[in-house]
């Protein structure tokens, strides 16, 4: 299956990225060398030379721009070649690509599609690490696997019976009923009540009460999660609302999770999660993390392992079942926006 090109990937996270210090980074089978400038200001280009192909990312950050540690072309944020060492003319076909680059919500985001139509606007509107209501953790995990299957596994709730037993104490409940599952322009959205519930090791209830959750899963594979405790006939009260949640009892946390496809079947997983300032700490964000920790690394093992099972089939094919319907109808959009920008 194709990807979208024409979409903001995540690069990294902000924090990770010094002034002046190239880093090297494959999206969409692409070698890219990102940099921050001595005024703080993030650029992108191809990671390879024009002269004999060595990769930028070994090179050096100057005032100008990023020049190669081989045999010393220099390079301008823009692509082109300003300086041929030895050389008084430098050839007008002389430069790399360049990709728009921004940096919002705590994540480096690099359009990897035609750059005249980079629009911040479709940035998804993630939670940074700053933000002021919420106490956030954040790691990545670099995948054995394409981003297709991890995109699938966050579009299919329905694995948390199983594979999440343990880790977030995920009960039937998932498995058993589907979420609602609604379209969106550049998505899906995903929400679920778990009436009389204690919730999971997430939102652990000492009482039975109302757990909500949505989240919505957009392109190129970003997931944006919410969610809370209420009281008991909240859900029924409301019909199945979307409840308001300053009435929330308890449970609110927010976790952004960006999927980024590498180089032939590998990609990284970036997510920060933590609790709502009114529903927890630095204390509970860490034992979120932990608890997201062990998640993630049984999703990984999981995800990885079916990659290989299906790199030794000869012709894959799958069978939906009640609870793909959020991955076919963004694997649709998928192929749809894909077959337009081809
Ligand atoms: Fe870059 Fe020669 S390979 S200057």
């Amino acid at each position: 299956m194709p990807y979208v090109r024409n979409a903001w990937y995540v690069a990294g996270w902000d924090r990770d990225l010094p002034n002046n210090t190239p880093f090297a980074i494959t999206i969409l089978d692409e070698r890219l060398v990102l940099w921050r400038d001595g005024d703080g200001i993030v650029h992108a280009l191809e990671d390879r030379c024009v002269h004999r192909l060595a990769p930028l990312s070994l090179g050096r950050c100057e005032d100008a721009g990023l020049r190669c540690m081989y045999h010393g072309l220099l390079f301008a944020p823009d692509g082109r070649v300003l300086a041929i060492p030895g050389q008084d003319t430098v050839p007008p076909q002389a430069r790399v690509r360049a990709y728009p680059v921004a940096e919002r919500h705590s994540w480096i985001w690099v359009w990897m599609g035609d750059p005249a139509r980079a629009d911040e606007a479709l940035i998804p509107p993630a939670v940074g690490l700053n933000d002021p209501d919420y106490v956030l953790g954040h790691g990545q995990l670099d995948y054995a696997a394409e981003a297709r299957l991890i995109n699938d596994n966050l579009l299919d709730f329905s694995h948390l019976s199983f594979v999440h037993a343990q880790s977030f104490g995920s009960g039937p409940e998932f498995a058993e009923t589907p979420g609602r599952i609604t379209p969106l322009p550049r998505g899906i959205r995903y929400e679920r009540w778990n009436e009389n519930s204690r919730g999971s090791s997430a939102r652990r209830s000492a009482e039975p009460a109302d757990v909500y959750m949505t989240y919505d899963f957009l392109i190129p594979g970003v997931l944006l999660m919410t969610g809370g405790t209420y009281p008991l006939g909240t859900a029924r009260g409301c019909g199945h609302c979307v409840p308001d949640p300053a009435l929330a009892t308890g449970g609110v946390t927010f976790t952004s999770q960006a999927v980024t496809p590498m180089a032939g079947h590998t990609a990284r997983y970036f997510f920060s999660w933590g609790p709502h300032r009114d529903h927890g700490d630095a204390k509970l964000r860490d034992a979120l993390m932990v608890m997201a920790g062990q998640a993630f690394a049984e999703d990984k093992t999981m995800i990885e392992a079916q990659q290989r099972v299906i790199d030794m089939t000869p012709e894959p094919r799958i069978m939906p079942t009640v609870h793909d319907r959020g991955v076919t109808l963004f694997n649709r959009l998928v192929e749809k926006l894909a077959r337009e920008e081809a």
